[in-house]
């Protein structure tokens, strides 16, 4: 068993087997954003993130064998969607040639898989181009295994490990798995925050929906030390305590969730904002006016936590010993109402060092990394490359492609 901080990893993972000349299939997550202008990939950060388990099978002369999605072709196949120019990027990032097979399944990749030389890697073409993948169908599991004939698999597919698909969770029950350093890191890192943090332990939670992050914010009180709200979920707690929201983003079914919430929340626990920004329109002509909440009119959008919340944040951010953040705190596509996003990506940022800083998948992290392309001198202790994984982990769920892995 790996110990990593404070939670211990109960699966087995490419360290505690013999991988050395073994054929690996690793499953990875090369769910890459692409742009839309020309299709050419925006953020190859899910390909950096698992260049130490590929650099770590590469060194024990492993043939590697990398599977894995991008996007949701609906089980037909999409010139668009190929892995083509991914394996092109992962060649260039670990500056090793890498064969690209325009299949994944069938006797083409059996006939390219032939003869590999140790410590070569092959991308395969895109697994979701067939239906049964995500069906999780036993048959294409079992044609998958044989196509590439694999003598172990190792996932490190963190992103879509919640997923039960057959090349996330199916194969596994036919070759012994294992998880890579990317997948082990991921569940470490942030279990350890919610489990056996070092505290204060701050948690930092936005985004749309508050039906979507019942489970999380349940979570974090029980755990966390302070629990601050931002985003459009905070909309419906300022409105249950009476203040008019005007026509700001309202989740219809967060009213009952609310009250539950604050009725469960330890005194002084829970931080809600004290001003917000807001605009009449949502537009990048929008103007940023900020304000107490008894300002809000029935015209108005909360589109931004206001300044005097924002400094009320930063300060406990100061003293706290980890922070995990999940969900932007206003809608961060328009500049002005970025503000309190940026102020927190630059005050986390400031106290990696002394503080653990963690931040969830999905928007948040891309949200940090974009900021990081303008602030490349900036630290954080862990951005995860899942976002909907890194939720259902962080509210409590099991992962069925990590429930498959052999255990410890
Ligand atoms: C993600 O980007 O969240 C993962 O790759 C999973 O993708 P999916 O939501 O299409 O299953």
């Amino acid at each position: 068993m790996t110990k990593h901080a404070g939670y211990v990893f109960k699966k087995k993972t490419i360290r505690d087997i013999e991988v050395h000349g073994k054929r690996i299939l690793l499953r990875a997550d090369f769910n890459v954003p692409l742009n839309k202008d020309d299709n050419s990939i925006s953020s190859d950060y899910r390909i950096s993130q698992t260049i130490p388990t590929i650099k770590y099978l590469i060194d024990r002369q492993c043939e590697v064998v990398i599977i894995s999605h991008l996007g949701r072709p609906d089980g037909k196949k999409n010139s668009n969607l190929s892995l083509e120019q991914v394996a092109k990027r992962l060649e260039q990032l670990i500056e090793t040639p890498i064969n690209f097979v325009f299949d994944c399944v069938t006797d083409v990749t059996t006939q390219a898989l032939k003869k590999l030389n140790p410590g070569s890697v092959t991308v395969l073409e895109n697994v979701r181009f067939h239906a049964e993948e995500e069906d999780n169908d036993p048959e294409f599991a079992k044609k998958l295994i044989k196509a590439i004939n694999p003598d172990y698999i190792v996932h490190d597919e963190f992103g879509v490990i919640h997923r039960a698909h057959a090349s996330t969770e199916g194969i596994s029950h036919l070759v012994p798995a294992v998880a890579g350093l990317l997948l082990e890191k991921e569940i470490t890192t942030l279990l350890s925050a919610v489990e056996d943090p070092a505290r204060p332990l701050v948690a930092v939670l936005g985004g749309a929906k508050i039906s979507d992050k019942l489970p999380l914010v349940e979570r974090f009180l029980d755990t966390a030390d302070l629990v601050l709200i931002g985003g459009a979920m905070a909309n419906n707690f300022i409105k249950s305590n009476g203040h008019n929201v005007g026509k700001s983003l309202i989740d219809d079914n967060g009213g009952v969730e609310v009250k539950a919430i604050v009725t469960k929340a330890k005194p002084n626990q829970l931080v809600l904002p004290s001003d917000v920004a807001i605009s009449d329109q949502i537009s990048a002509k929008s103007d940023r006016r900020d304000c107490g909440l008894d300002e809000v009119g029935d015209k108005d959008i909360i589109l931004d936590l206001g300044y005097e919340t924002m400094r009320t944040y930063l300060k406990h951010i100061k003293s706290a010993s980890t922070v995990i953040w999940n969900g932007n705190l206003g809608m961060t596509e328009l500049t002005k109402f970025a503000v309190g996003s940026e102020m927190m990506a630059e005050a986390l940022s400031k106290q990696s060092g002394s503080t653990e800083t963690i931040i969830g998948g999905g928007d948040t992290a891309d949200f940090v990394l974009d900021w990081l392309t303008k602030h490349p001198e900036g630290k954080f202790s862990h951005i995860s490359t899942g976002g909907g994984a890194s939720l259902e982990l962080l509210s409590g769920n099991k992962l069925p492609g990590v429930e498959a892995l052999l255990d410890a």
